[in-house]
C-alpha cells in the first residue's frame, strides 16, 4: 500500500545545490586538470571564518569546556553582543531579550513563520527571490503571494504594489540587499513599507543577511522602523561563517516567548561551539572589511567583463555578492547557458529558474565571493565573449 507523503515532503529542490554538485563532479574530473573550475554558483565567501573566530574556538576546545546546551534563545553573552552591534552599526538600542540565536538565518524563517502566521495565511514578497522563502512557506501551509519585481521598482516591493493587493496579505517579506539581484531598499522606502505594514496589520519580516556587504548605498534595519517587524540575520555572509550554522533574529516584544517556545521544541539551541565563534567574530571587523573591499574589486571586474561578453543588462548590484544578468540576448535558456558555461568555460553559475519560476530562463546569477584571482580569471574567460556561440 502506498503511504502518504506530507505537504513538506513535496518541497521542491533548492536547485543551486544541484549546480554545486555538477561543479564538484567536474572539478574532481581529469577535465579540470588544465583549467580549474571557477565557482560562481555559490553564495559562500572563499575564505572561512576570520582568524579571531578560529582562535577563540581553538581556545575553548583545548580548555575542555563542556559545550553543552545553551538556553534556547542562545547564550546571554552572545545575545548581549549582538544587541550592542545594533548600537555600533545602526545607533539603535535593542534590548538583548529581543535577540534570539538561531542555526543560521535558515532556522529563523520557520521560527518566524510559525510564530507569526496561521496555515493559509498569505505572505507577499517579490520575485526573483531566494528560493527557500517560498519552499519553507509552502511546507508550512502558508501562501506566498509573488510580486513580480522589475527594474522600474529597483527589483524591490513598493507601498503601491502592496496597496494594490485585495485582500491585503498577512505578511510582507523583504530582503535588502537581496539575493539574487543585489538590489537594496532605500531607508526612506523601507520606512514607508514598515509604516504601511504597521497601519494595515501586516507583519513585516526583514531578511538582513547581506548587511555589511554594500557598495555605497545606505542600509537601514527594520528593527529601527517598526516595533512589530521580525529581523532575520546571520553570521554566514559578512562574517563568512556559512558552515557554522549560526544566525540571529531581532524579535518584536509579542513574539519573544512564542519564538522561545518554538526554538526549545524544534532545535533546543543553536550549536554552542558556533555561538562561541560568533561572539569572537565581532572582533574580526578589520579582516572582514578587507574582504568586503575585495568583493568590491571583484564586482567592478565583472561589471566590466560581462558587457564585453555581450551581457549588458543587470539588476542593480548595490549589495550582497551577486550579479543577476539578463542573458536573453543569447537566445538561450539560462539552464542551457549555464551548462555550456560550466562544461566549455569551466565557470559555474546559477540559472535564474531557481529564483524566478516564470522569468528565470532569461537570467543567470553570478556570485563574486570566490577568491579574487578566480574572479579575475573568470572575467578574462568571460571577456572572450559568451554570446553567439563563439
Ligand atoms: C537571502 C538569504 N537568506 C538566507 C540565507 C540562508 O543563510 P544561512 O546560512 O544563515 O542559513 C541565504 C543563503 O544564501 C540567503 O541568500
Amino acid at each position: 500500500m502506498m503511504l502518504k507523503i506530507g505537504v513538506g515532503g513535496r518541497t521542491p529542490p533548492f536547485l543551486v545545490m544541484d549546480v554545486i554538485a555538477a561543479a564538484n563532479a567536474l572539478a574532481a574530473s581529469p577535465a579540470a586538470a588544465d583549467r580549474r573550475v571557477i565557482r560562481m554558483e555559490v553564495g559562500q565567501p572563499a575564505e572561512g571564518a576570520p582568524a579571531v573566530v578560529r582562535e577563540a574556538v581553538a581556545r575553548v576546545l583545548t580548555t575542555g569546556a563542556p559545550l553543552g546546551y545553551t538556553e534556547a534563545m542562545g547564550s546571554r553573552d552572545l545575545r548581549a553582543r549582538i544587541a550592542a552591534h545594533y548600537g555600533d552599526w545602526y545607533n539603535l538600542a535593542v534590548p538583548e531579550e529581543r535577540i534570539a540565536i538561531t542555526a543560521g538565518a535558515s532556522a529563523g524563517f520557520p521560527l518566524a513563520f510559525l510564530a507569526a502566521f496561521e496555515p493559509g495565511d498569505t505572505i507577499a514578497l517579490t520575485t526573483p527571490c531566494y528560493p527557500p522563502y517560498l519552499n519553507i512557506m509552502k511546507a508550512l501551509g502558508l501562501k506566498p503571494h509573488l510580486l513580480p519585481a522589475t527594474a522600474a521598482s529597483g527589483f524591490q516591493p513598493t507601498v503601491a504594489m502592496l496597496a494594490a493587493l485585495d485582500p491585503q496579505p498577512d505578511g510582507l517579506l523583504v530582503a535588502s540587499p537581496a539575493n539574487p539581484t543585489g538590489s537594496m531598499i532605500a531607508p526612506e522606502d523601507l520606512a514607508a513599507l514598515a509604516g504601511y505594514c504597521d497601519r494595515q496589520g501586516i507583519r513585516l519580516i526583514s531578511d538582513e543577511i547581506y548587511h555589511g556587504l554594500t557598495f555605497g548605498k545606505p542600509t537601514a534595519t527594520a528593527a529601527a522602523l517598526s516595533p512589530s517587524a521580525i529581523v532575520i540575520n546571520s553570521f554566514s555572509k559578512y562574517f563568512s561563517m556559512t558552515g557554522w550554522r549560526i544566525g540571529w533574529m531581532v524579535l518584536p516584544e509579542d513574539l519573544i516567548r512564542p519564538v522561545e517556545c518554538l526554538a526549545q521544541n524544534f532545535f533546543i539551541c543553536a550549536p554552542h561551539v558556533s555561538q562561541v565563534g560568533a561572539l569572537a567574530a565581532f572582533d574580526g571587523h578589520d579582516e572582514l572589511q578587507e574582504r568586503r573591499a575585495r568583493f568590491a574589486r571583484s564586482r567592478a571586474l565583472l561589471l566590466e567583463a560581462l558587457p564585453r561578453a555581450g551581457l549588458t543588462r543587470f539588476s542593480p548590484a548595490d549589495g550582497a555578492f551577486y550579479l543577476y544578468a539578463d542573458i536573453s540576448v543569447t537566445g538561450q535558456d539560462s539552464s542551457a547557458f549555464c551548462r555550456e558555461l560550466l562544461y566549455r568555460d569551466h565557470i559555474a553559475a546559477t540559472p535564474g529558474h531557481d529564483f524566478d519560476r516564470v522569468r528565470g530562463g532569461d537570467f543567470v546569477r553570478f556570485s563574486y565571493c570566490a577568491a579574487e584571482t578566480d574572479i579575475a580569471e573568470a572575467a578574462a574567460r568571460l571577456g572572450r565573449g559568451c554570446v553567439g556561440g563563439r
